[in-house]
This record gives C-alpha cells, sequence and structure tokens, in this order.
C-alpha cells in the first residue's frame, strides 16, 4: 500500500525543502500539499493557522501518510505543538507530524561565534516567540534577535522578488535586524520561502556574516529521524514517486513551483471542503 512522506506548506515555500529532502532521501514517495488557495498564512491568527493546518494534516491522513512534515515555519510555529499533543493522541495515535523549527534550533548556535543569531521570519512566526524560546533550550547563552519581513511572501509567491521593489523591503529589513543586534554573525532563513531571495539578502549582509536555510537542515534531521524511528520508517513506501496538491489553480502552482522545487511539477487540484 502507498503510504507517501508528506510535505506541507501554506504555498509554494515548502517546496524548497521538499527539492533538499528528496535530494537526501530519493527512496520515499512523497506526497507535496500547498494551500495556496489561502496563503500566506503568515498574518493570520494562532486559531486560524492551526484550524487550516490541521484540515490539511488530516487531508494527508486520508490519502495514507504516516508521517507529516510541516515544512512551513508558520504553521509549525503555531499550529504542531497542539497537534502533537492534543489532535494526534485522538484522531492518528500511530501517525506522527513533525515541524521545522526543532531541527533548526537544536544546531543554530553552532555557527555563531559572536552569541548573536538574526532570525528572519514571517509577523506570525516572529509573534509565535517559538525561535527565543527553542534556542533557548540548546543554547541558553546565545542571543537571538528577530525581525519580521510581511512583504517577502507576498512579493515571492506573485513572484516579483527578482525586482527593485522587492529589494528595497530586503534591504529595510535587514537593516533593521543589524539595528538590533550589530553583533550577529548568522542569520537564518525561518521562512522556506525565504531561499528563492538568498541572493539578494547575500548582497546586503554585512562581511562574514552566514546565512542558513533550512531545507538541507531539515532533510538531515528527517534522515536522522527515520534512523531512529524504525516503527515510522519501516511504514514509508520506498517507490520513489513524488506527487503534488494545490488547494488553488494547479496552472499556477505548475508554473510557479518549478522555481522553488528546481524541476518541473504538474499537480492535481483539491478541494478541502469536499473531503
Ligand atoms: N513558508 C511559510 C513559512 O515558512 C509561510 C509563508 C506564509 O504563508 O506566510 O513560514
Amino acid at each position: 500500500m502507498q503510504n507517501p512522506i508528506g510535505v506541507f506548506d501554506s504555498g509554494y515555500g515548502g517546496l524548497t525543502v521538499l527539492r533538499e529532502i528528496v535530494n537526501k532521501l530519493p527512496q520515499y514517495d512523497y506526497i507535496y500539499l500547498g494551500d495556496n488557495a489561502r496563503s500566506p498564512y503568515g498574518n493570520r491568527s494562532f486559531n486560524t493557522v492551526y484550524h487550516y493546518t490541521l484540515q490539511c494534516v488530516n487531508w494527508f491522513f486520508q490519502q495514507g501518510c504516516s508521517l507529516v512534515i510541516l515544512a512551513c515555519n508558520t504553521a509549525s510555529a503555531k499550529a504542531l505543538r497542539t497537534i502533537q499533543q492534543v489532535d494526534l493522541p485522538k484522531i492518528a495515535p500511530g501517525k506522527r507530524v513533525l515541524g521545522v523549527i526543532r531541527p533548526t534550533t537544536e544546531i543554530i548556535g553552532t555557527f555563531s561565534e559572536t552569541g548573536s543569531a538574526g532570525v528572519l521570519a514571517t509577523n506570525g512566526t516572529v509573534a509565535s516567540n517559538s525561535y527565543p524560546v527553542e534556542i533557548a533550550k540548546f543554547f541558553p547563552e546565545l542571543k537571538v534577535y528577530q525581525e519580521a519581513c510581511p512583504m517577502w511572501v507576498p512579493l515571492i509567491e506573485n513572484n516579483e522578488h527578482q525586482n527593485h521593489g522587492s529589494e528595497f523591503f530586503i534591504k529595510k529589513n535587514l537593516q533593521r535586524l543589524f539595528e538590533k543586534g550589530e553583533r550577529i554573525d548568522v542569520v537564518l532563513l525561518a521562512c522556506t520561502h525565504y531561499p528563492l531571495v538568498k541572493d539578494t539578502i547575500e548582497k546586503h549582509l554585512p562581511v562574514g556574516v552566514k546565512l542558513l536555510s533550512q531545507g538541507e537542515i531539515v532533510a538531515g534531521s528527517l534522515a536522522d529521524y527515520l534512523q531512529r524511528h524504525k516503527e515510522i520508517e519501516q511504514l514509508c513506501s520506498k517507490k520513489g514517486s513524488r506527487a503534488f496538491y494545490t488547494t488553488d489553480s494547479t496552472e499556477d502552482f505548475d508554473s510557479h513551483a518549478t522555481i522553488f522545487f528546481g524541476e518541473p511539477v504538474r499537480s492535481v487540484h483539491v478541494d478541502l471542503d469536499a473531503q
């Protein structure tokens, strides 16, 4: 029976994570869902993000997934804990849902020599305070400075991210981040959309500052998880298939998705209300 690994994002951003996961672990079947019809999640309330995410997680379970990765920081920050602690024990005790925050917070401190790190994320992720709280568990001495970049996801989703307007906002947010923490020597892209503007960010970063994106980190952490949890690993089917679903137009999805995933994508529409 097909038991793909589910990978979820509010839109296209999670494809930057799926791309790295597939590179690292090509043998598994994967199924991706972008909730493009309701994206972006970044400015939505805790409750809304939780309900949307739970609905999508249930959809993955109906497709046969035993393991779902929330490749979205906003959903990981606002919905993951409640889903893991409250919903899963009731609806699917044998299934697992993992996020992208923990793998990143476990290692971020190893990249800093000054003891100061910057986190760039959506409004929702910053307001949740998840990064400072989680990082403090592993690196209590590390000073964490956050900057919300609410314009970046809409610019990226609208394919405007290589234009001057986009560069203006990137420069502005980076300036603000470094005004808060001038000793920052590592900056984390804590939104899975942001690797798409990596070149522009690098252009405006002070010399010597390292830029971390989550794709490879999450892929490495998933490989490790599957090693340590054979009971879940054995359930995952391994025919090397990839399937893509979107809650919005498939034409739009397919034309945008390629730049995030790095190869052509053919998606299928899904109507979550009809489930
Ligand atoms: N890519 C998502 C993240 O990692 C969310 C973007 C959004 O929907 O605002 O936070």
